[in-house]
């Protein structure tokens, strides 16, 4: 069967940096407690002038100039995420239109925190029917945080990430299987609930910022996170007949530290084989898979021949897990990665 690849890899963190100390200083939390309980030391923070349309670009020109590619090139623009730049139209049009992609056909996805592997397995199938496929997972999280939630806005961190998907021509990443899963009736675990048409925004609300709260029963959120990913890995390795053991890596959506421990003890996968880069970004939802696999090629930890596997979990509950098997290393540039 015709296979697709990722061909190359663009990333954009913003240059500004949010300590632990630094959010001790407006919320009742600690640099100690959110390392313990997360991982987590420190989060890229969008500047005011900064958009998710803007950060997509920054990514996903970085994508095409790494490649010497035209934009002129693409067929669709897949954009993922749970912070767009307005209701409508898509955030995908804006980037379009500063990429001049003339040709392309631009949507948005909101996946949660699983969407940028549910995105992937759609371009694939577009991807081997000839076609190219940016994909752009982005997530502007913080200026839609309740600053006054100090469960939920030390966890998340902004970022933008794109991939270039386009038919297997024995270069780059390919993507060799993939399975990703919805339940709808975990909705209420976790959710961001003012703004749609269920609940609009009543103005006492507003006033102080309650509408941006994101509902996490954490524990829950936990509890299903680590069942789920580990789960589907499982299923994913079976379906293409390979042993954890001949993994070589595991690109993990960057959750916290301790989902991500949590996960490799289920699958009996040593640490040294799970990446994690969750202490310097946290978690930027639909963008952290695709941070992370930059971050390992700009590190030169990635080599040819290797087979990956990325797992993810999200809202909805959505979550799922992809097989890649490394052809080449994808030219690839990270802008704002932390040395
Ligand atoms: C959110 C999470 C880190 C909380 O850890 P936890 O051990 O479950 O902590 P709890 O929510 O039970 O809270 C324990 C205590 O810490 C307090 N606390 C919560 N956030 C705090 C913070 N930022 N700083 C200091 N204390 C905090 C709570 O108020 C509670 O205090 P209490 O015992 O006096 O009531 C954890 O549940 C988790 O990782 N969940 C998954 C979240 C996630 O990754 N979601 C995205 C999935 S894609």
């Amino acid at each position: 069967m015709a296979a697709s690849a990722i061909i190359s890899i663009g990333a954009y963190a913003p240059s500004r940096v949010v300590t632990n100390d630094d959010l001790s200083k407006i919320m009742d939390t600690s640099d100690e407690w959110i390392r313990t309980r997360t991982g987590i030391h420190q989060r890229h923070m969008a500047l005011a002038e900064e958009t998710t349309a803007s950060m997509s670009f920054n990514a996903a020109q970085a994508a095409l100039d790494t490649a010497t590619m035209d934009a002129a090139d693409l067929d669709w623009i897949l954009l993922c995420t749970d912070t767009p730049e307005m209701w409508t139209p898509a955030t995908a049009c804006f980037v379009q239109e500063s990429l001049h992609a003339k040709r392309a056909s631009a949507i948005d996805l909101t996946g949660g925190c699983a969407g940028f592997l549910q995105t992937l397995e759609l371009a694939d199938a577009v991807a081997k029917t000839g076609k190219i496929v940016m994909v752009i997972g982005t997530e502007l999280l913080t200026r839609s945080m309740d600053w006054s939630d100090r469960s939920t806005a030390v966890l998340f961190g902004d970022g933008a990430g794109a991939v270039i998907v386009a038919p297997d021509r024995g270069q780059g990443i390919q993507l060799t299987h993939s399975r990703t899963y919805s339940d709808g009736s975990q909705t209420d675990i976790l959710q961001k609930p003012y703004g749609g048409t269920r609940n609009p925004i009543p103005p006492e609300i507003v006033a102080h910022g309650g509408h941006h709260r994101i509902h996490m029963e954490g524990r829950k959120v936990f509890r299903h996170a680590v069942q789920r990913m580990s789960q589907s890995a499982r299923e994913i390795l079976t379906d293409v007949k390979l042993p954890v053991d001949a993994v070589d890596w595991i690109v993990p959506h960057q959750a916290n530290q301790r989902i991500l421990t949590a996960v490799a003890d289920a699958l009996h996968i040593p640490m040294n084989k799970v990446f994690s880069h969750v202490q310097n970004y946290a978690n930027t939802g639909s963008a952290s898979i695709i941070l992370a696999l930059a971050d390992m090629f700009e590190q030169d930890l990635i080599l040819p021949r290797q087979r990956l596997i990325s797992v993810a979990f999200g809202a909805g509950f959505s979550w799922g897990s992809a097989v890649w098997t490394v052809q080449s290393l994808p030219p690839t540039r990270f802008i704002g990665r932390d040395q």
